[in-house]
């Protein structure tokens, strides 16, 4: 399960490679649907240089963001690293002058005071402009022709953090921005400030909040009404930081949280929820109803991160960073601070869930995710002993119905986050495609996959002749969202 964070660094499949460039009109077997009009963008990240410290974190790699573009029954690629000021700082140097994992206490003295944030999570593309997040700095542009980087994004100042969350939502029947920033106002502040921004990207509410402690809030969930805001026992502190560890530390004894408040509040009604250790990372979506706050969610039962240390200093358990589609009800009309969890199917997942995003905030059937079917092949003969069962398929949950089908990629294959693309012109839930990228372990190349999402079967291959840079997370938007038409005619 944790295959994409365990290759990055500097062997196998996602060994650097210092590499961009582009293929005007890729490889393809099999067919690309010609109602597919836009671009799968995915953000992922690659050492440039090697680490400083051989412990730090592979989600300090350096932001490399990669386009898809799909038109006419063709499918173009290109890659490039995220100009951020620590790449262009290193590449000057020519070596790594970064330390641990956001501990600037472990930065080399001569660039004390430059942001080192990565930007390697996440695309976002709202307002008709593209961006590359990493939830320790602001946005950085991307100009969506050329892949070139544009700079820091405030929201013309309108943006007060100083952070900004890899994974914002939007409200489908609005088309506003809902984000947030935690480490607000510094690092390890217990400052996080909610954000909704309207469809032409201005900042349009703002609601401050503190947190009981100071920890990874990676994502949240939206619903009509509220925001929830799940965390979970990583923890940091200035103390820690000054003493050169890296940012987080796995504290099972704090209490897992969740916390809820009006999306167009002050903040003063927001509500703490509490309960037993788990690893909250991604969400699926979520809904009120009345009194009553669902959350869909892949949580995990620990910590997932190898590299962030248990606290109490006993070794990294593999057996607790198993995820699973998990469903969290709390009831606003108690004086109860407990929640209801329930898992929904028994199958271990990757947390890296979708559904699709036409229904965020509203009633839902659908998720996907990936996982590893261990009742399919793989040939370790070509694709070499990974030393645990690759992430080989998708999988598709009807909620309504509680049933599981699942799409298998290959015998030699291990699966990147899959997304979801509606088909155009229809309105149903889940009906489209879904595409993600495959790694191809024995012919050691990257393929991007094209399945139908209601049947699960494939429709098409994209094959690159080289090994693309590994991804966090990836998402479609058709060419009308980001203006394609017309920017690449300029260009
Ligand atoms: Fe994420």
């Amino acid at each position: 399960m944790v295959q994409i964070f365990e290759e990055t660094l500097d062997q196998g499949f996602f060994a650097p490679q210092r590499f961009e460039g582009e293929i005007a009109d890729c490889e393809v077997a099999g067919s690309i649907p010609s109602d597919m009009d836009g671009v799968f963008i995915r953000v992922g990240g690659e050492f440039y240089y090697p680490p400083k410290f051989p412990n730090d974190a592979p989600l300090h790699s350096d932001g490399y963001i990669s386009k898809f573009r799909f038109k006419d029954g063709r499918v173009s690629y290109q890659g490039k690293f995220v100009r951020t000021p620590r790449y262009q700082s290193n590449l000057a140097a020519g070596r790594n002058q970064f330390g641990l994992y956001r501990n600037p206490f472990t930065d080399d003295d001569a660039v004390k005071g430059v942001n080192g944030t990565v930007s390697n999570t996440a695309p976002m593309v709202h307002a008709g402009r593209l961006f590359t997040l990493k939830e320790d700095a602001l946005p950085i542009e991307i100009d969506p022709v050329t892949l070139d980087t544009i700079g820091f994004h405030d929201f013309d100042g309108g943006w007060k953090s100083e952070t900004f969350t890899a994974h914002p939502k939007w409200d489908p029947l609005t088309g506003d921005m809902y984000a947030f920033g935690y480490e607000a106002t510094g690092l390890a502040s217990d400052d996080v400030f909610f954000y909704r921004v309207d469809k032409h990207g201005n900042v349009a509410h703002e609601i401050r909040i503190k947190v009981p402690y100071v920890s990874v809030i990676h994502d949240f969930a939206l619903t009509q009404e509220h925001v929830i805001i799940p965390f979970a026992c990583y923890y940091t502190d200035m103390e820690q930081l000054r003493a050169g560890k890296i940012h987080w530390q796995w504290d099972r004894t704090l209490p897992s949280m969740i916390g809820i408040m009006r999306r167009d509040g002050d903040g003063s009604d927001l509500r703490w929820f509490r309960g037993p250790e788990r690893c909250f990372m991604h969400v699926f979506n979520a809904q009120s109803v009345g009194n009553t706050v669902t959350l869909l969610a892949p949580f995990y039962n620990g910590n997932f991160f190898p590299f962030f240390p248990n606290i109490d200093g006993s070794p990294w358990d593999p057996s607790r960073a198993q995820g699973f589609v998990r469903k969290y009800t709390f009831d606003l009309g108690s004086r109860d601070d407990s929640w209801t969890e329930e898992t929904l199917f028994d199958t271990p997942i990757v947390d890296l869930g979708k559904i699709d995003h036409r229904f965020m905030t509203l009633p839902q059937r659908i998720a996907f995710t990936t996982f590893a079917d261990q009742t399919k092949p793989f040939d370790r003969e070509r694709a070499g002993d990974t030393g645990r069962a690759p992430v080989n398929s998708y999988a598709r949950f009807d909620l309504a119905e509680g049933k599981m089908t699942s799409f298998f990629a290959g015998d030699t294959h291990s699966l990147q986050e899959v997304s979801f693309v509606p088909r155009r012109g229809s309105s149903e839930e889940g009906d489209g495609y879904l595409i993600g990228t495959a790694s191809d372990l024995a012919e050691m190349r990257t393929e991007l996959v094209i399945v139908d999402a209601q049947g699960l079967e494939e429709i098409g291959r994209v094959y690159l002749p080289f090994r693309s840079s590994t991804q966090v997370h990836g998402y479609w938007w058709d060419a009308e969202e980001l203006g394609l038409a017309e920017k690449e005619a300029q260009a």
